[in-house]
């Protein structure tokens, strides 16, 4: 039997607790915060932890308000105090230009990853020269509807608003008629937050109204087209919508369609594969088609999405944008794409046939992406959710009764007017 030199044995012991110690040392704790609209958050832990476990490292997910302009008010918190609570961060596509100034630069160690994604995603996230965040998914405005119901009417899926109200209160009146008390005809996001812009956006843009502030900085807001827009959709309130849609965001209208009380539906992808789930009560009878238009056949779908973005203040910035990278791969996205019919950002991926069983409207409405508006940030730089502000505050008001469109188009403008100092917004 070899006895262990007592020097050995305190070399070994020393030599264990140093390893522990290098252990310690370098597995480190990156926080995430994620939306949590949907599965969202559900899916960012799924593939954040995977990281962490190939990596040997631990993820903490911090989950973020699901109303966007929540979202943005609690990271804005947070980036102004400097603090290093949070490593990487959920961005939308409409905030790299207020948040830049937190945002580490990913190009350089990004290994030219960058160039996988969809260019005018790449160029949205880029700020005075730095990419600030890496694309993660896509969104564009859709109009969901009701397979069943549109045959059992023998009605086409709606190509104007104007049809699209006919419809929503032709099959609504006949089906509470036959018991059906709780159908709506047709929801969207109406509170007063970022869900709202996209939404009126959509309507403007498809009226010829404008958006908002045109790539020349012009406010363009106060116009008989945008009027029109503000106008039809009050309409709907308290007819073909419920007047509660005024407080709601994404999944208060997915709740109400998902249960089979709606006959049509405005909102992101991310409901395709909730409603098509198994135990949802619409499985297969879901139609996903663009958003409707004007007469002359013009439509319009706002431009949405995320990337991941790690924070200056971030103690660990070199893990937290191995994780980013980890997340905005191509494996992760396309897990995604299947698991939650999130849209890809990586165009390689829209000629994947797996994502294309799974997500029919992902090739078939591929136009409603790359054609999709985007809100005035590039026009209004650091100021663009001072103007959403705005902008949701004005329809809120013609929507809820308090004002007529050409008062509050009119009041915007000034206030816009304001906001952008003069002249120049940037
Ligand atoms: C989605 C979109 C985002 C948009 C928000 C509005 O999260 O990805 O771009 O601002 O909805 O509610």
């Amino acid at each position: 039997m070899t006895r262990h030199h007592p020097l050995r044995s305190t070399a070994l012991a020393t030599g264990l607790a140093l390893a522990a110690a290098a252990v310690a040392v370098h597995a480190a704790t990156i926080r995430i915060s994620c939306g949590s609209v949907g599965q969202e958050l559900e899916l960012c832990k799924h593939s954040a932890e995977a990281w962490a476990k190939q990596a040997g490292h631990q993820v903490q997910v911090v989950a973020a308000p699901n109303d966007a302009s929540e979202r943005l008010a609690l990271f804005q918190q947070l980036l102004a105090a400097g603090s290093d609570r949070i490593d990487v961060f959920q961005i939308d596509v409409a905030w790299p230009g207020v948040l830049a100034n937190h945002l580490l630069d990913l190009k350089p160690s990004a290994g030219g990853a960058e160039t996988q994604h969809f260019p005018a995603f790449v160029a949205n996230n880029t700020v005075k020269g730095r990419l600030v965040a890496m694309p993660w998914f896509a969104n564009a405005g859709l109009l969901f509807y009701r397979k069943d119901l549109l045959e059992k009417y023998r009605l086409p899926v709606p190509a104007t608003w104007a049809e699209l109200g006919a419809s929503a209160q032709r099959i609504q009146s006949a089906e509470r008629a036959a018991g059906n008390s709780r159908l709506w005809g047709f929801v969207w996001q109406g509170r007063a937050y970022e869900g709202l812009t996209c939404n009126a956006l959509e309507w403007s843009v498809s009226h010829g109204g404008g958006s908002i502030v045109e790539p020349d900085g012009r406010i363009s807001v106060r116009n008989p087209r945008l009027a029109a827009a503000l106008r039809q959709a009050a309409g709907w309130v308290g007819t073909i919508s419920p007047t509660a849609v005024l407080n709601y965001g994404e999944e208060e209208s997915r709740g109400v369609f998902q249960a089979g009380h709606a006959v049509f539906m405005r909102n992101w992808p991310y409901a395709w594969s909730l409603g098509q789930a198994e135990g949802s009560v619409i499985k297969g009878r879901i139609g996903v088609a663009p958003l409707p238009g004007d007469p002359g056949g013009r439509s319009a779908a706002t431009l949405g999405g995320e990337s991941l973005a790690v924070s200056t203040y971030s103690r660990q910035p070199r893990l937290a944008t191995e994780l980013v990278l980890y997340m905005t791969s191509a494996a992760v996205q396309k897990q995604r794409a299947l698991a939650g019919s999130f849209n890809p950002t990586r165009s390689a991926l829209y000629q994947d046939g797996e994502i294309l069983r799974a997500n029919p409207f992902m090739g078939e409405l591929a136009g409603a992406f790359s054609q999709a508006v985007a809100r005035p940030t590039a026009a209004t730089g650091s100021l663009y959710n001072r103007v959403s502000n705005e902008f949701w505050n004005a329809t809120h008001d013609v929507l809820a009764g308090r004002r007529t469109p050409d008062d509050a188009l009119a009041a915007l403008e000034a206030r816009l007017k304001r906001a952008s100092r003069g002249e120049r917004w940037n």
